[in-house]
């Protein structure tokens, strides 16, 4: 893993835990180079065939494939492990050597998704399943040991674990995703192409840091390649055409939640930059399913210089920079 990965992978872990409120959780637990050593495990991993194997912390980032090994050493109340995939990945999980008291209040909860700060990702209305269906509640599932498959490249586990030395190990593996629709990027920085062959569905490609986008191609309403092309079509807005590209800015993860910074619906490349300094900063693209949409775009991460001056309360245009 480059250097600049895992600098990146350590802001993401603690930006994550400063979300969730667990910041002085890991002040409190950890030794201090706690967080680098976890990421310099990872990067052992080498080879496909070597199964990769560590410790599971209460609160974890997993970017890797392996056997991750929980063991309680006290009470452990509220523990959540994140765990990320690359964007044309999907995350399965699986439960194994379990050894919690379902009765005495133990938990273990997968989540198709992440949930950080009460909000969701994919939002309730962009994820193919309902939100009781994306949970999978170990104690209250009846097959022997319980496993989940995301529908993206983010998942997460919950867990509730009384007793000392009660504990489970997670089996942590990706799957190919030929079409990733939602999206969570492990870093500030990137580049991706979004493509929404003939289907209904919108799609979210979301990073959470303060970010620029800059468009680098934009291809919307191409007709099916049976049906003539039809003319260019003028839209006052985005309203009319059906197929769009949203950036939203907000604090939280559900896109439902966030503001709109720009609607775009012309097919034009190198069209629009545009800074957004919110701790959430997304790409959605609107389909309606009557064409192949397209956009490609490229991001970084803000300078302290270029984010808002102040912080107001207020979300109203909390997030445009300009
Ligand atoms: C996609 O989003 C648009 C605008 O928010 C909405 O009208 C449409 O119903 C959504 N489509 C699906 C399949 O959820």
């Amino acid at each position: 893993m480059p250097l600049l990965l895992r600098a990146q992978l350590l802001l993401f872990l603690i930006s994550l835990s400063s979300w969730m409120g667990l910041s002085r959780y890991i002040e409190d637990n950890e030794p201090s180079d706690g967080l680098y050593s976890l990421l310099s495990l990872e990067q052992k991993r080498e080879s496909e065939d070597f199964i990769f194997r560590r410790p599971l912390r209460c609160l974890d980032m997993l970017a890797t494939e392996g056997l991750f090994t929980f063991v309680a050493s006290q009470p452990q109340l509220a523990c959540a492990a994140f765990v990320i995939a690359e964007p044309s990945e999907v995350i399965s999980l699986e439960l194994f050597d379990v050894n919690i008291d379902c009765n005495a209040g133990d938990f273990i909860k997968m989540f198709d998704g992440w949930v950080l700060k009460g909000e969701k990702f994919p939002s309730n209305l962009d994820h193919p399943l309902p939100m009781h269906q994306r949970y999978t509640d170990y104690c209250s599932s009846t097959a022997a040991g319980a496993s989940s498959r995301s529908a993206q490249n983010v998942a997460m586990v919950f867990f509730r674990i009384h007793s000392h030395d009660s504990g489970f190990t997670l089996n942590v593996k990706k799957l190919h995703n030929p079409f990733p629709c939602n999206i969570m990027s492990q870093s500030p920085e990137g580049s991706f192409t979004m493509v929404m062959p003939h289907q209904r569905r919108n799609c979210s490609f979301s990073i959470i840091y303060p970010v620029e986008i800059r468009l680098t191609e934009l291809s919307l309403g191409q007709a099916r390649s049976n049906e003539l092309v039809p003319q260019r079509q003028v839209w006052s807005g985005c309203s009319g055409s059906g197929d769009y590209v949203e950036l939203l800015g907000g604090n939280g993860v559900d896109t439902s939640h966030m503001s709109p910074v720009a609607d775009l619906c012309f097919s034009h490349s190198g069209l629009a930059q545009m800074k957004i300094g919110c701790d959430n900063s997304v790409v959605r693209l609107v389909s309606s399913g009557n064409y192949i949409n397209r956009v490609s775009f490229q991001y970084r991460l803000l300078e302290r210089s270029e984010l808002p001056k102040t912080q107001e309360n207020s979300l109203d245009n909390f997030c445009s920079v300009e």
